[in-house]
């Protein structure tokens, strides 16, 4: 099944025309518990295993949208204007494409995001989230937040969890044409959880997280491990979210990323995102660990780690960390 036909089916009845002269809308970034690793349908995302993420509460992508008079696109990223040719302004314009009204319909978008870009923090998801809530939101859709986090998987697989803030699972689903795959948050709420982004290398990563899934689940013979890690990982997650229990939610956290991590290594050409600071940093955590500080990491396809911890530690995991960026999920 293609993309256009997915489209067709949810926006079948929907305005074509904007009512407004432009759509607006924000979108936080999220961070996956236990990861989206494979995908079952390359054209549609559609996942091997589902996933759990927390969204980052004011992180992430605000993004304004307008129909222009012109006959190309025009696309503004954090204040710098995008070819359309290069590989970030192609990806855009034809996910872009699947919306227009008209073929020769144009749009002027313009992104903001206040994550670091492509290292490994979800900006492809918060990205792919505001764009479809801005187009939403410009075609008066009214199209209810599961509908929306289809659209965005389209653009991104883990775009799906980033409609919600709070802790949003992904369900992978079954069904051909994707319509059973999408987040839904949960219920729970834990205001004293601590997200830490802590950047260790801001350059472009040397392989996309599309590529280095397909390669790793064609030829790493540790990924036929992967979706029974998952779902033991899923389980532990939901009962440590139910009962608090922030070790356990630490322990499968990281103990999830160190194993998707492990199968890419055992991809063939091997994919290694962890830079020596990345080595260096998973051990000052295991330090702090040892001397009795509840701190956790996860890390996605990029050098830097995203450090777990609560409120009552975060003083001593800022003492070990200064350059951390604190994100309040709950805040
Ligand atoms: O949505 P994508 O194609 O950028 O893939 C995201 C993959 C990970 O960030 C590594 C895992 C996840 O679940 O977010």
């Amino acid at each position: 099944m293609k993309k256009s036909d997915v489209i067709r089916n949810i926006l079948r009845d929907k305005p074509s025309t904007p009512r407004i002269q432009f759509g607006q809308a924000f979108a936080p970034t999220n961070i996956a518990l236990c990861k989206y690793w494979g995908k079952r349908d390359l054209e549609l995302n559609l996942p091997i295993n589902s996933s759990l993420s927390i969204s980052l509460g004011d992180k992430g992508a605000t993004t304004f949208i307008a129909e222009i008079e012109s006959d190309q696109d025009s696309i503004v990223f954090n204040e710098q204007s995008i070819a359309l040719h290069s590989s970030f302004g192609n990806r855009l314009t034809t996910f872009l494409d699947l919306f227009r009204p008209l073929p020769t319909v144009r749009y002027q978008v313009i992104t903001q995001m206040n994550i670091p870009v492509a290292s490994g923090l979800a900006s492809s998801a918060c990205g792919f989230a505001a764009l479809v809530l801005a187009l939403n939101h410009f075609y008066h859709w009214d199209l209810d937040l599961t509908q929306l986090s289809i659209l965005a998987r389209l653009g991104s697989g883990s775009a799906a969890r980033s409609l919600w803030q709070g802790f949003v699972k992904w369900e992978m689903g079954s069904a051909k044409d994707g319509m059973d795959s999408h987040g839904h948050v949960l219920p729970i709420q834990w205001p004293e959880l601590r997200v830490g982004l802590l950047i260790l290398h801001t350059g472009q990563k040397p392989l996309s997280s599309r590529e280095a899934m397909l390669r790793t689940v064609q030829t790493s013979h540790l990924y036929s491990a992967w979706p029974k890690q998952v779902d033991m990982d899923m389980q532990s997650l939901e009962r440590a979210l139910v009962a608090k229990d922030f070790n356990a939610l630490g322990r499968t956290a990281e103990n999830n990323a160190m194993a998707m991590h492990a199968t890419m290594m055992s991809a063939w050409p091997a994919i290694v995102y962890s830079q020596p600071a990345t080595i260096g940093a998973m051990n000052q955590v295991w330090e702090l660990r040892k001397e009795g500080v509840s701190v956790y990491f996860t890390q996605d396809a990029g050098p830097n780690l995203k450090l777990l911890f609560l409120a009552e530690n975060q003083e001593k995991v800022m003492a070990a960390f200064p350059d951390l960026e604190m994100c309040e999920p709950f805040g």
